[in-house]
């Protein structure tokens, strides 16, 4: 019987899969091209892991969902250089994009740099905690993009759900659902990262290890609410899509 999905079978060809996948997708600008070109270089140089970032083709779909739901208010959590935020600004010209990260966090710099030029994008160092309960709830966002600190998914989709801030038609994309398989209670580290290669893998698979459980938690309690509901797309790191239960099936 068929359960699941093999998308490739060997590490080469799921990169040679992925490219196709770019390849074949809605093109990004090549600004935004270039801030990912320009942030993998200053992870090579400060030996920053590049996962940091989320690949082009994630880019790519949070591009796409942005323009599919014509959003015109989005938040970030977790700017690091700022390219998700452009994909999505770009895609959503006219929208407002906010997008939060620590105080001179360690890509802090570079994201003043890159977002200077885009209008439509707003940075707001301090810690997202304390951000989201200053920013203004109305009107909510449209599409919300939850990538920082994974200690902080439940206090933070906790609050946005309290505080209505995801539209009633909004989706919220939480990323590393799957956490590099961590997630899964008896995941050996040996295959936690399926033939990709990293330098320092052990140090970082102590990391991936606490974060897994940490993401397992926000897997479980947000599975349990009865507000929304929630679908976890085993592609890349693992991507969630919450949205609130009961709307836009009329
Ligand atoms: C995975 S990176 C974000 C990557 C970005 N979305 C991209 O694809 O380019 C996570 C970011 O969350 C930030 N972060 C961690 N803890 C935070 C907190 N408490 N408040 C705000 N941002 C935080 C980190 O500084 C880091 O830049």
């Amino acid at each position: 019987m068929h359960t699941e999905t093999t998308l490739s079978s060997t590490p080469a060809l799921s990169k040679a899969t992925h490219s196709y996948s770019i390849t074949y997708s809605a093109p990004l600008p090549d600004s935004v091209a270039a801030v990912h070109a320009r942030t993998l270089e200053f992870c090579e140089q400060r030996g920053i892991d590049p996962v940091y970032m989320i690949s082009p083709s994630e880019a790519q779909f949070l591009a796409f969902l942005a323009r599919m739901m014509g959003a015109k208010r989005v938040l970030e959590i977790g700017t690091f250089t700022g390219y998700s935020a452009l994909a999505m600004a770009h895609a959503v010209p006219d929208a407002e994009v906010v997008t939060l990260d620590l105080q001179d966090a360690v890509g802090a710099e570079l994201a003043r740099e890159n977002l200077r030029g885009c209008g439509n994008v707003r940075l707001v160092e301090g810690d997202a905690m304390e951000t989201l309960k200053t920013l203004p709830p109305s009107p909510p966002f449209d599409l919300i993009f939850l990538d920082a600190n994974k200690n902080g998914y439940i206090p933070y989709t906790s609050y946005i759900l309290s505080q209505r801030l995801l539209s009633p038609h909004g989706i919220l994309v939480v990323d590393n659902t799957l956490s590099k398989g961590f997630v899964l209670e008896n995941s050996p580290p040996e295959e936690g990262f399926r033939g990709v290669e990293i330098p320092g893998r052990e140090e970082l698979g102590k990391k991936w290890e606490v974060m897994g459980k940490e993401v397992q938690r926000f897997n479980e309690w947000v599975r349990g609410r009865e507000d929304v509901e929630v679908v976890v797309v085993p592609v890349w790191d693992g991507v969630s899509l919450v949205r609130w239960k009961g709307v836009g099936s009329m």
